[in-house]
């Protein structure tokens, strides 16, 4: 597991369950709760970069880490001779659904015009395409935003961050992150020949975001705070904040869920906000 952040730890424990030995890489290196053998420090700008011999036998590779700050992949640009090197039967990139830029609100399917504007994105699809020409045998998931436990609209509204911003028009595609690992598991049980060179990860039930929050505030028994105009605060938030919104598209799992025949365990933020609600 190339970074071991939010989805790559999700990911390695379901791994773990079903038996297999995982590696993980971080780039603190294993906190005091993951005391495990099997954590390999990995911060290229620091210089700490895997030794060959401490993949050695590693098949199968998910890499969660994004770009870095000057657009390159880290993994790439110090690890490829050493994934070369390994018999890997198959790479999973986790990308994003930033590659296809603004669709004006329509729906994006793996086919669809890859038109980014934001530079994290423009960064991501070539990090996309190095992964692709690297010659391994490597499956890009592209995933909208990711939530779960410990990451979602409950969070926002407990610690007073939740804004409850109306953009006519305006929606947002989400994941729970244990649909992520369930599509995981499900393209690696697919013969090779038959796994999709990309795959979207997305819920089917794309909505504004003041929709998913009233229905987390609904959830939690909590008031929602002050309604505001996207014309009103869109000036006065930052530049990260901002980029969220600029865009407007429905990302489409219906090449997982309908041709792969994966079954989304939260097909919808309903069913993942009351999983979420029940854990937290
Ligand atoms: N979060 C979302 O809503 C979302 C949506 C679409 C796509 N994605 C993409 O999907 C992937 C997984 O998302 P996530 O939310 O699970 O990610 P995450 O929790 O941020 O974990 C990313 C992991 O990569 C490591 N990492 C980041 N930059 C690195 C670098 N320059 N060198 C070495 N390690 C580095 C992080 O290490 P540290 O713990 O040391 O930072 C962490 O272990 C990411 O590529 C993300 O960009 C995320």
């Amino acid at each position: 597991m190339l970074g071991a952040g939010f989805t790559g730890r999700r990911f390695a424990q379901a791994l773990r369950d079903r038996g297999a030995r995982v590696r993980l890489t971080d780039r603190r290196g294993p906190r005091p709760e993951d005391q495990t053998d099997d954590w390999l420090r990995f911060d290229p700008s620091a210089g700490e970069v895997p030794e060959a011999h401490q993949l050695e036998g590693v098949t199968h590779v998910l890499v969660t880490i994004p770009p870095n700050a000057q657009g390159s992949d880290p993994v790439l640009t110090t690890l490829s001779r050493t994934l070369a090197s390994l018999p890997l039967q198959w790479v999973g990139y986790l990308s994003t659904t930033g590659v296809y830029g603004d669709h004006g609100g329509d729906w994006v399917r793996e086919d669809s015009a890859l038109r980014p504007r934001l530079e994290r994105s423009q960064a991501r699809l070539a990090c996309e395409q190095a992964w692709r020409s690297s010659g391994l045998p490597v499956q890009v998931f592209r995933l909208p935003a990711i939530y779960g436990p410990g990451r979602s609209a409950f969070d926002n509204l407990r610690n007073d961050t939740a804004r409850l911003i109306h953009k006519p028009g305006q929606v947002f595609s989400r994941v729970h992150v244990d649909d992520i690992v369930g599509a995981l598991m499900h393209c690696l049980a697919m013969p090779p020949e038959v796994r999709p060179e990309t795959v979207i990860v997305a819920d089917r039930e794309p909505c504004p975001s003041s929709e998913n929050l009233g229905f987390a505030a609904h959830l939690l028994g909590c008031k929602l705070p002050p309604w505001q105009r996207w014309q009103d605060v869109g000036p006065t938030m930052g530049p990260m904040a901002r980029s969220f919104w600029s865009e407007n598209r429905r990302a489409s799992s219906e090449l997982l869920c309908d041709s792969l025949g994966y079954t989304l365990r939260y097909p919808s933020y309903r069913e993942g906000l009351r999983a979420c609600v029940n854990l937290t």
